[in-house]
């Protein structure tokens, strides 16, 4: 079976589950998991149960993906995705927003966990990602070219929409947060990255760094989607603090952060 067969096997199977397909779609990044199953009627589908998904290893979750409604809105949220530093392959990765692309999602809200660059940023800020630097070392879209998703060579001018960075301040405003923006650069991981590295990032225009996101916002331009990207800094970059970085730091913080963030979701997803 082709690729784009595998994809679209798994989109049939998500269809004939839902009531109403989604037009809007959110990828959960750490900790976040929880809006899934907050979602009003919500259809709950475990990976495992559909068709060619790749599995993924999110700690203490199952990875599902959920079909409801958030402020009368049929969304589609996806809880745990895969990196690349499992090993997957980034065609592995972006399978899922391969699939929502398919079914007709018009709409994505990618959200990660990501660590500050910039110093001028707090922890448990919420940045609006304004554009990326694809640091991975590789790209989704290697290989041969399926033009039932998309064109070869792919414009990468305004990956990030100025139309829902304009809603996520507005969004903001509602929580009482002036939402910075930045620049997000993916690195594979799954190390954490030197001070050395931090100071190049840093140089070199980056704001924010995580291991994800910029494979599935590419697909997602690939396939004419709308993309919206939201980093939490989960905690400052290497060399930023004079203390060693600790994934249990980053879940702490994105667990504080969690209410903040799943009412900025809703009130996006509300002007949607
Ligand atoms: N570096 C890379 N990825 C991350 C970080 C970080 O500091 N924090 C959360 N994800």
């Amino acid at each position: 079976m082709t690729y784009y067969d595998q994809v679209k096997e798994a989109a049939d199977a998500v269809k004939a589950r839902v009531h109403e397909v989604p037009r809007i779609a959110v990828v959960l990044g750490s900790g976040l998991g929880d809006f899934a199953r907050s979602l009003e009627g919500g259809v709950s589908m475990p990976y495992r149960e559909l068709p060619n998904w790749p599995a993924s290893h999110v700690v203490g979750h199952e990875g599902r993906l959920v079909v409801g409604t958030v402020r009368g809105r049929t969304i589609a949220a996806l809880a745990g995705r895969s990196h690349a530093y499992e090993g997957h392959e980034l065609r592995t990765v972006t399978f899922a927003v391969r699939v929502l692309g398919l079914l007709g999602v018009q709409i994505l809200v990618l959200t990660n966990a990501a660590g500050g660059v910039n110093t001028g940023f707090a922890q448990g800020a919420l940045m609006v990602i304004d554009d990326h630097i694809n640091l991975m070392g590789n790209n989704p879209l290697v290989g041969p070219n399926d033009d039932r998703f998309g064109p070869r060579f792919p414009d990468m001018t305004e990956v990030y929409s100025p139309r829902l960075r304009r809603i996520a301040d507005e969004a903001g405003r509602d929580i009482d947060r002036r939402l910075p923006h930045g620049i997000y650069v993916a690195l594979l991981g799954p190390s954490y990255e030197t001070p050395a590295e931090i100071r190049y990032l840093r140089e070199i225009g980056v704001d924010a760094v995580g291991m994800s996101t910029v494979p599935e916002a590419i697909v997602a331009r690939h396939m004419g989607i709308e993309v919206l990207g939201i980093s939490c800094i989960s905690n400052m970059a290497a060399g930023v603090l004079p203390q060693p970085l600790d994934h249990a730091e980053v879940m702490e913080t994105t667990r504080q952060v969690r209410g903040q963030f799943i009412a900025l979701l809703e009130g996006i997803i509300g002007r949607l």
